[in-house]
């Protein structure tokens, strides 16, 4: 049994066209067990003075207070809760160019040093969390994009690939869903069920990879 955890990126709950794919996803794969983690929830640490403080004061040598102690437990916790999983993924809408603020708030507590990635000899970074996991991103996007600067245009693919792909994991092709703008409900409908049959296959893909491996 592999087990997946599921990191929800989209607010929209049942109306999230990026959460459908995920779920049509996680339906197409066997003898998986799958957490849910709701980056809106309650759940994730806010990561706060605190916690900055937590973060670099021990490289500087200042041990944690105890307010910083507590706060690191609970972001020790959250990285564990990836570590303790085989596979990742992550689904989310584009927000202004690139990821929602909740979704970007649960990587700032789960990539820290020491504990997520470290340093080779040569003060190289080298991903640790992610070592020998699969992951996938499922991104969905309306695509207001007029090419006027198409290198500014993805704020959230590239990053998100770039960030995972650090930490060690090996990332699938991504399922990019746009432009999900569509005007007529025949359209939308349309796109959503294209939408979800692509996650499917990629659902398909990731199985064989990680039976593969
Ligand atoms: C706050 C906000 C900002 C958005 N910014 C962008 C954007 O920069 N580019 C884009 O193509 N779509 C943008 N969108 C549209 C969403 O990416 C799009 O509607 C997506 O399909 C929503 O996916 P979901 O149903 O999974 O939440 C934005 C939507 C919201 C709510």
């Amino acid at each position: 049994m592999t087990s997946i955890l599921w990191v929800e990126g989209s607010p929209k709950g049942q109306r999230s066209l990026s959460s459908s794919c995920a779920r049509a996803f996680l339906d197409t794969l066997d003898d998986v067990e799958i957490t849910h983690l709701d980056v809106w929830s309650d759940e994730i640490v806010s990561f706060g003075r605190e916690a900055a403080l937590a973060k670099l004061g021990p490289l500087f040598g200042e041990p944690h207070t105890p307010d910083q102690a507590a706060i690191w437990e609970r972001v020790t916790a959250q990285i564990e809760q990836v570590a303790s999983h085989d596979a990742l993924l992550i689904s989310s809408p584009m927000w202004n160019w690139s990821i929602p603020h909740a979704l970007k708030a649960w990587i700032d507590v789960v990539v820290q040093p020491l504990q997520s990635f470290t340093l080779d000899a040569e003060g190289r970074h080298v991903g640790t969390l992610g070592v020998g996991k699969r992951a996938q991103l499922i991104l969905t996007r309306s695509s207001a994009y007029d090419g006027r600067s198409p290198e500014m245009e993805d704020h959230q693919e590239p990053y998100l690939r770039y960030l995972f792909e650090f930490l060690g994991f090996d990332l699938a092709e991504s399922v990019i869903v746009e432009p999900t703008t569509a005007f007529t409900p025949e359209e939308r409908e349309a796109l959503a069920a294209e939408a979800v049959e692509r996650s499917r296959a990629a659902a398909r893909s990731f199985a064989t990879a990680a039976s593969a491996d």
